[in-house]
């Protein structure tokens, strides 16, 4: 009898154990849009509204390029990443031509990344339509490439 008071004891406190080191790095993924807000102070642009789950199909590394699998994925704009408000410049205010400094703006990470993916897949689509071996193969789901498709002009 005490034995078994023991064990569900045990039991009971390795549940409560397990739970907390799961609940100290949980992670939330969100479904559906993530609304993208602009670092920069005085934003030219309507924040955009990015379909998270669209992009499923792709690896989640393929976007967060930085995450090893266990740890909770961070916001692009932290510390360090893609977290300058404003292109880089050199002392004399000429832009800064470090790749790695330049990719900190964060206008430049997502631009590059957004429209760059939509971008590829319209050349695959335009090279398919041309080449006559494609002839009524179904074109690949792209995204929006536009300005005002991704920051809507309010009105
Ligand atoms: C096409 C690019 C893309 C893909 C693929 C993608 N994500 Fe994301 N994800 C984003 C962007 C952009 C954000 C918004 C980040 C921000 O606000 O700084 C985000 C946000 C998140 C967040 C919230 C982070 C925070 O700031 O709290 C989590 C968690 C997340 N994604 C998990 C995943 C997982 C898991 C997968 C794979 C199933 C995945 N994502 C695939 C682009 C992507
Ligand atoms: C690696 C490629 C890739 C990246 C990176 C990517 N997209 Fe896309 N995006 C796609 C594809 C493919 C589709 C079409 C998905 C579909 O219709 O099934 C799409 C669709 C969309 C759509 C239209 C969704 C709809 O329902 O019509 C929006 C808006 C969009 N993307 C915004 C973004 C934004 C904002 C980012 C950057 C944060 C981004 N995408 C990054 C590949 C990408
Ligand atoms: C695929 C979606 C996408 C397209 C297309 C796109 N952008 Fe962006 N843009 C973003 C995202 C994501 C951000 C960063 C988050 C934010 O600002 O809301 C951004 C940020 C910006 C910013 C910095 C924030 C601000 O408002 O000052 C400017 C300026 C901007 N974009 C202008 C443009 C212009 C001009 C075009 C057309 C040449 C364009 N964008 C096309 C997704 C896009």
């Amino acid at each position: 009898m005490r034995k078994s008071v023991l064990l569900v004891t045990l039991v009971l406190m390795t549940m409560i154990w397990v739970t907390l080191l799961v609940a100290d790095d949980e992670m939330v993924v969100p479904l559906g849009d993530i609304t993208i807000e602009p670092i920069n102070d005085e934003p030219k642009r309507s924040e955009v509204v990015f379909p998270h789950g669209v992009h499923f199909s792709y690896s989640c590394q393929e976007c967060h390029h930085k995450w090893e699998g266990k740890e909770p994925i961070q916001s692009c704009s932290t510390s360090e990443c893609h977290d300058l408000g404003s292109a880089p410049k050199t002392e004399d205010g000429k832009p800064v031509k470090d790749p790695e400094l330049r990719i900190r703006y964060f206008k430049k990470a997502y631009h590059d990344m957004c429209i760059g993916c939509h971008k590829d897949i319209k050349k695959i689509n335009k090279a398919m339509e041309a080449s006559k071996a494609s002839l009524g193969e179904k074109l690949l789901p792209t995204g929006p490439t536009g300005c005002n498709e991704c920051h809507p002009k309010d009105e």
